[in-house]
């Protein structure tokens, strides 16, 4: 599995390698609910809410679903890389007065007890070298009753681009994402800390009709980031083998988000 120093500094570093993931998402999403106002839509707000959210990546949320979200929150942003954080902050700072950032690793809060009243941490348990751990942290800073939504993927998601990658380079030495906090096994580690645990699904599919957005995709991450020119070559020629002749490529996603309750 991928180390924090390559998660913080080269893959995070800044938003550009999300970016490539997310704009496959955003384009060829077949969703009737954008994933960000989903996601926002999970929580019933409190008045005034303390929210804090632990690895904002650049910040997506607050900007793409804010007609979901209160006004009045009062915003902590926190994330592994201080890349990330700062575009998060410039991105949601003329949405939300009361913002606050730190730079901060998920295993290691620096927040005391009970001190938010809503905490999310989305697609990112799963990077953290000891999720279980991770899990305690938010359950400690979260005020009884408080919500966590912990957005995560299952198994099956993107399978059609992971035989491709497979196809070129080999099955992968390192576990899925997925498999560290999943769809599938996430709900264990929360059980232990919740009073109510529940997965909720995102159903969505992916109909890409452009190659070269399949291929910006699988070249942000391992092992397709290492790939010289002919590896390219080979990347490019197998994704376009899959869209045969309807001329597009259908992608399984499998996400959605656990949504816990404090005891
Ligand atoms: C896939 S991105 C998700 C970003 C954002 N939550 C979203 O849904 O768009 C994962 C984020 O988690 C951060 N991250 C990885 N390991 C972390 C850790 N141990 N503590 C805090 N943040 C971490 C990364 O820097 C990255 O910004």
């Amino acid at each position: 599995m991928t180390s924090e120093r390559y998660l913080r500094d080269v893959q995070y570093r800044d938003s550009s390698n999300l970016a490539a993931r997310a704009n496959l998402h955003a384009r060829y999403s077949t969703a009737p609910v954008p994933w960000f106002r989903w996601v926002a839509r999970q929580v019933t707000w409190p008045c005034a809410a303390r929210v804090l959210e632990v690895g904002c990546g650049p910040g997506w949320l607050w900007e793409q679903a804010r007609a979901d979200l209160p006004d009045d929150a009062v915003v902590t942003l926190t994330d592994l890389s201080s890349g990330m954080l700062r575009e998060a902050l410039t991105r949601v700072s003329p949405y939300f007065r009361a913002l606050h950032g730190a730079a901060v690793d998920a295993g290691r809060l620096p927040f005391v007890d009970e001190s938010f009243d809503v905490v999310l941490a989305n697609h990112m348990l799963y990077h953290v070298p000891d999720p279980a751990r991770a899990v305690r942290e938010l359950a400690r800073v979260l005020r009884r009753s408080g919500t966590l939504v912990a957005a995560t993927n299952g198994p099956a998601h993107m399978r059609e681009v992971d035989e491709i990658t497979a196809d070129v380079f080999g099955e992968p030495e390192q576990r899925k994402y997925s498999d560290r906090f999943g769809a599938h096994n996430g709900a264990a580690m929360l059980d232990a800390h919740f009073e109510w645990v529940e997965w909720r699904s995102y159903h969505d599919d992916l109909v890409c009709t452009d190659p070269d957005d399949v291929l910006a995709y699988v070249l942000s991450y391992p092992p397709g980031d290492r790939a010289d020119d002919a590896a390219r070559e080979q990347l490019r020629a197998a994704i376009v083998a899959r869209f045969g002749a309807s001329g597009a490529m259908r992608i399984t996603r499998e996400s959605g988000a656990f949504v816990c309750r404090a005891a």
